[in-house]
């Protein structure tokens, strides 16, 4: 059999696209790529210099000088990505509230989108990956062989992110975390340039009420289901 090597995963903040994307790659020895903390890491760039994220024109213009480059985690990195930012390692400070609360906007630009989409597609195309995002199956590697769209209530997810918050540390209200993503939904999905969406050809994969083991298991039948039998060659 022939497993898909470009699967592409979209959908919503706190959906659980992340815990899937990162067992599927490990279980099937590809490359795991989160798109969003290329958005984070321009988003935090813009903050460090206290420049107005409402102002395209300077934020497109910070973005051609920004140089940002993911890595795969060495043994002593403790994300599933490590995130440079013009060489200087800012993964931890890419999950900020600031980072959170500007992103969607920063993301919205036409330009800087451009940007983001040209070298996301160099690293997709380069090896086996399991690419997440917002507008992968969509417009960053449409011709992908795989795409799943997971989505969860929008109740659950702000749950889901809450708890993730409270272990971090973080005192947000559930009712503040339910407002933001309400939010950053609405950003996202509305922007003219790569809205998130689903693929036409996407596989809906609805995370309410399921463990992260039976979403797992979904995906891999969907692997499976998506694989080709190898074609023998010669007459
Ligand atoms: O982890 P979470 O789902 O909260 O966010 P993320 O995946 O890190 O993405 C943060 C933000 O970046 C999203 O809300 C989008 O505004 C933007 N994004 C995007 O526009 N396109 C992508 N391919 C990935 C993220």
């Amino acid at each position: 059999m022939k497993l898909p090597s470009v699967i592409a995963i979209d959908g919503p903040a706190a959906a659980g696209k992340t815990t899937l994307a990162m067992r599927l790659a490990d279980h099937l020895d590809y490359l795991y790529f989160d798109t969003g903390v290329m958005y984070r890491a321009a988003t935090l760039a813009a903050l460090r210099r206290d420049l107005d994220i409402d102002d395209e024109t300077t934020i497109v213009d910070l973005v051609f000088t920004l140089d940002i480059d993911v890595r795969s985690p060495d043994s002593d990195s403790d994300g599933p990505m490590v995130v440079l930012l013009d060489g200087e390692d800012v993964s931890a400070e890419l999950r900020s509230r600031e980072v959170d609360q500007n992103v969607s906007k920063t993301a919205a630009y036409q330009q800087v989108r451009a940007q983001m989409v040209d070298r996301q597609r160099i690293i997709g195309l380069r090896s086996p990956v399991v690419m997440v995002g917002r507008d992968i199956g969509t417009v960053v590697l449409p011709d992908a062989d795989l795409k799943l769209y997971v989505v969860a209530s929008v109740e659950e997810r702000a749950r889901r992110r809450h708890t993730e918050l409270l272990r971090k540390g973080r005192s947000d209200s559930y009712e503040s975390v339910l407002e933001a993503m309400i939010r950053r939904d609405k950003i996202d999905a509305e922007r003219e340039h790569g809205p998130m969406r689903a693929a036409e050809n996407a596989r809906v994969v609805d995370t309410t009420g399921l463990s992260a083991d039976q979403v797992f298991e979904i995906a891999v039948q969907h692997v499976m289901d998506a694989s080709q039998p190898e074609v023998e060659n010669g007459s």
